[in-house]
């Protein structure tokens, strides 16, 4: 959850740090900080709540000359958002200091440990408690790199360190732990980096090096050394990856999330780029590690995920149950990794995770194995922990970094890389002739321009902002495999408006949401051509019985419905289960121009971070 960096080398390591901070924000942002080191200055610590920006301001002043030095920014889980509470965390005697992703699940156990041997704790968190063990083991070993192995090996739950001690200010050490986030080494020339994520690092080399459970890394300016935690050494060789950092810039647009829902034209091509054969009918996602034997002999899915990408899931069983005739079962990953599910043979575990670092997919993805099922993946950033837990295979949506904490591209992307995967099935088991993958691969590769002309004029999502961005409530309905869309939707709305949003199948409305519905009340119709269009229509007819704004989502050639509601969105026209891909665009606009009018924070809502990396 929280962003991790460090640097050794020749350059003056707090503008790198600051630097990679700020393409880690997103992970967290209640408060930063920084620790550098060097013979002449010592160990400095600059520290701030809010956002980086606070820390910057503090900084400029006296920006630290040391060239080795180590960053945090902070999405709190022990103790509230204070000074005290931000990283890094020193030892009492200001030797060792620490910066910590995770949680430390025996933390209090071993305060009460450092408490009886008379350590004095500054902060409520549980990083402190590896400050003191690393001062003390430090000590009592006579090296830092000794006693770092020994207490990582003393922490329980997933968590990613980096840690430097003032007495060796020539190196800094990393360990990844048990589930823990990602850490990645950068290797460069002259220089060494170590983050929790790409973005902080491809900026200035692309070699890198995952650390896995139970590793860590010694690096100095010339070398880096890799161990297991117990100390035998360990080979490992660096990948190059291909990240382009400036496509993380905001490129013009007001808002990340605004240029994120603009850019899905293009990101949805990208999911379909080289995957489709239009001549020949076929599908081939190069990622599956599954032949089409294996893919053939699936009985059932079970498809896990969190949040948006939960949405997804239950959009895909549509797809996978439509066209591919499989069982489709969905479940939260935070529920599926306590509910001791029964995973039968010839089944598949599908994770759906824009981070990858999703704490409670990666545990159910970790359940699946156990159980001796496949796990495959639909995932966006490269290199994430599941992309390594993965041994079905990885389908990447290529969708670019999301920046925005409200997830709007990667949506579109899962459910088109779910779309091409139903069809892979459905063309292993031999239900679709290669004619019918043709037409259903024709509709998809219209959708991005259809999602073009969704986005050539959003004043009218202006217009209904200046109308609505007062009121208190909404409802978001739609049915059968639009009902999903309207969960979705309701959530955008609620994620950056926080405006109280629902999202219900249009047809458990009269089950109790009915209830809310009043002339103060906006409901959103997904109302778009599909075998349950005249359920619809009786579902509208019922709100506006009772007063309630209808805002529909039709198709260009209604005229039903266009009498009936309030306002109108007009969608262009596809086959009904892609029309689920459509609907999305006007709810993202929708959402972002509400947050807007209201004046939140788009990109950054409070209270939430882009990946979750902590229970
Ligand atoms: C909402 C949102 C979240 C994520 C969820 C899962 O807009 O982005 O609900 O979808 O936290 O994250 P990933 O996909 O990284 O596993």
């Amino acid at each position: 959850m929280c962003g991790i960096v460090g640097y050794v080398g020749f350059q003056w390591a707090a503008p790198i740090l600051l630097e990679g901070l700020r393409t880690l924000e997103y992970r967290g942002y209640d408060s930063a900080g920084i620790a550098t080191v060097d013979a002449e200055q010592g160990l400095k610590i600059a520290r701030s709540t809010g956002k980086l920006h606070n820390l910057l301001v503090k900084l400029t002043a006296d920006m630290p000359t040391a060239k080795l030095g180590i960053g945090h920014t902070r999405w709190a889980t022990h103790g509230g958002v204070t000074e005290e509470n931000a990283h890094p965390h020193c030892d009492e005697r200001g030797r060792i200091v620490v910066i910590q992703n995770g949680i430390v699940e025996n933390y209090l156990e071993l305060k009460e440990y450092l408490l009886e041997r008379g350590i004095r704790f500054r902060s409520q968190t549980d990083t402190e408690v590896i400050a003191h063990l690393l001062g003390l083991y430090t000590e009592e070993l006579g090296s830092f790199e000794a006693a770092f192995g020994q207490v990582m090996g003393k922490l329980r739950g997933g968590n990613a360190v980096v840690a430097v001690d003032r007495d060796s200010p020539d190196r800094l050490i990393a360990a990844r732990l048990g589930n823990a986030g990602a850490v990645v080494v950068g290797e460069g020339e002259g220089e060494n980096f170590v983050a929790s994520d790409l973005p902080a690092i491809v900026r200035h080399t692309r070699k890198v090096v995952f650390l896995e459970d139970g590793e860590m890394a010694i690096l100095t300016e010339s070398s880096v050394r890799y161990q297991r935690i117990t100390g035998e050494e360990l080979r490992k060789s660096s990948t190059t990856v291909a990240w382009d950092p400036i496509s993380a810039a905001k490129g013009g647009y007001k808002h990340f999330m605004q240029k994120e829902i603009f850019e899905q034209p293009r990101t949805t091509t990208d999911t379909l780029r080289g995957r489709v054969d239009i001549e020949h009918g076929r599908v081939t996602l190069e990622g599956l590690a599954l032949s089409e034997e294996q893919l053939a002999q699936i009985e059932q899915i079970h498809a896990v995920a969190c949040g948006t990408a939960w949405h997804a899931c239950l959009v895909l069983k549509y797809f996978v149950e439509s066209l591919a005739r499989t069982p489709v079962e969905v479940d939260y990953a935070s529920e599926f990794r306590y509910r001791s599910p029964v995973l039968r043979p010839n089944s598949l575990l599908l994770a759906l995770t824009q981070s990858g670092e999703t704490v409670d997919t990666l545990a159910a993805m970790a359940e699946a194995r156990q159980q001796g099922i496949p796990t495959l993946g639909i995932l966006n950033a490269i290199g994430s922990q599941a992309s390594r837990l993965a041994d079905g295979g990885v389908i990447y949506i290529h969708a670019g970094p999301e920046i925005a904490v409200a997830s709007t591209k990667v949506f579109t992307g899962m459910l088109m890389a779910g779309y091409l995967l139903a069809l892979q099935i459905a063309q292993a088991k031999g239900i679709l002739t290669p004619a019918q993958m043709q037409t259903h691969l024709q509709s998809l590769i219209e959708l991005p321009g259809k999602i073009s002309l969704l986005l050539k004029d959003t004043s009218l999502y202006d217009h209904l902002a200046e109308q609505y961005h007062h009121v208190t409530d909404m409802l978001f309905l739609g049915r059968w495999v639009n009902a999903p869309i309207a969960l979705e939707g309701a959530l955008k709305m609620k994620e950056i408006s926080y405006i109280h949003a629902e999202g219900y199948p249009a047809g458990e409305m009269k089950h109790g949401p009915i209830a809310l519905i009043d002339e103060r009340m906006p409901v959103v119709c997904i109302a778009t051509r599909d075998p349950v269009y005249e359920k619809m229509l009786s579902n509208i007819e019922q709100v506006r019985a009772r007063g309630g704004r209808v805002i529909a989502l039709i198709n260009p050639e209604d005229t039903q419905i266009r009498e009936k509601a309030d306002h109108i969105i007009e969608v262009p026209s596809t086959t009904p289960l892609l029309s689920s891909i459509l609907n999305t665009i006007p709810l993202q606009l929708f959402s972002y121009a509400m947050a807007l009018r209201r004046g939140a924070d788009v990109d950054q809502p409070r209270n939430l971070a882009k990946s979750v990396t902590v229970e």
